[in-house]
């Protein structure tokens, strides 16, 4: 029997006056799982996230964490889930170890708060106030509180909007560092490559409504197979070759290039398009002066589903 999933949402929407700020919305998170809600601004996330965290209640359908309804059993499940609230503020001159003890006096079990500040890369800045951190140091202080009671499931919103690519990829590392500890995690982002690098599962969401839920790899094979690999060759005998295999649909010469000496050759096709063209570059003993490929990532299949960008 596969495990019962950590949260379950049926079917769950949201209105605010005449706004439906989600409809429809259902979806599964497993054990153990990063699970990405994914879409613009607006799209729902943060309405969908705090019906699951039981701070909003839908107007219709049903929501389980770890088996409890989280509107009616918030203080049962409060012990067991870890919360990260979009743009979250803490007084300007807590200092980081009190901002910790303070929540770890909120919990029954909570882990040790120095410990923890250690791990979150925080030691230096133990006795720092909290307007005096940067915005990468603020935000493992919230991963910190978020952690403070050992949670089986952790609710990240928008965790790393607003940090620069150094520290976004140091919390994608903290992040894959809970799953290790065999936690599930469902967060919330509209960055398609950090969906893409960090969630095991994602659900695109536009206007309140889930398009489709997948891996990401699936989700753009399922939606963009379409597949480019750029070739510089002199070999007059290659375009030939490439229009040979079954996966090619197209070889064309970049018109923006030179015919004849290191000439470049575009060819389209699906499916396993780049490993046949290098086999057949292998076996050919075709020279190649330069070699490119475009894969489509989840951002083309965003504007394949809803037909606009991400960031419009
Ligand atoms: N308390 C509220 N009162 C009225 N409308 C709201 C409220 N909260 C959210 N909304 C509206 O509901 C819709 C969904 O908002 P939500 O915050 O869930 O989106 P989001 O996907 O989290 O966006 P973002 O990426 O900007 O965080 C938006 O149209 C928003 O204006
Ligand atoms: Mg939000």
């Amino acid at each position: 029997m596969p495990s019962p999933p950590v949260v379950h949402v049926a079917a769950i929407r949201k209105t605010y006056g005449r706004t439906v700020a989600v409809d429809e919305v259902s979806f599964n998170v497993q054990p153990g799982e990063i699970f990405g809600l994914i879409g613009p601004n607006g799209a729902g996330k943060t309405t969908t996230m705090e019906c699951v965290e039981g701070l909003r209640v839908p107007d219709r359908g049903a929501i389980s964490v770890l088996g409890l309804d989280p509107a009616r059993n918030r203080h049962a499940l409060q012990e067991r889930i870890g919360v990260q609230l979009q743009e979250a503020q803490l007084q300007k001159r807590i200092k980081v170890i009190e901002a910790v003890g303070l929540w770890a006096s909120l919990y029954q079990k909570p882990l040790d708060g120095d410990r923890l500040i250690e791990q979150l890369g925080l030691s230096d800045k133990r006795n720092a106030w909290f307007m005096t951190l940067s915005g990468g140091q603020k935000q493992r202080l919230f991963i910190a509180l978020a952690l403070i009671n050992d949670p089986e499931v952790v609710f990240l919103d928008e965790l790393t909007t607003g940090l620069d690519p150094q520290a976004r990829r140091a919390i994608w590392d903290l992040v894959r560092g809970i799953r290790q500890r065999g936690k599930t995690v469902l967060l919330t982002t509209h960055l398609m490559e950090e969906a893409e690098r960090l969630c095991d599962r994602v659900a695109i969401i536009d206007h309140g409504r889930i398009i489709d839920i997948g891996a990401p790899a699936e989700l753009v094979l399922r939606h963009c197979p379409e597949r480019t690999v750029f070739v510089a060759t002199d070999d007059v005998t290659a375009a030939e070759r490439f229009r040979a295999l079954p996966q090619v649909q197209s070889v064309v010469s970049d018109p923006s290039t030179a015919l004849g000496a290191g000439g470049q050759l575009i060819i389209r096709g699906q499916g396993d398009l780049v490993t046949e063209v290098i086999h057949c570059l292998a076996e050919h003993r075709i020279r190649v002066t330069d070699f490119r490929t475009e894969v489509p990532t989840l951002e083309d299949v965003f504007l394949k589903l809803t037909g606009h960008l991400i960031r419009d």
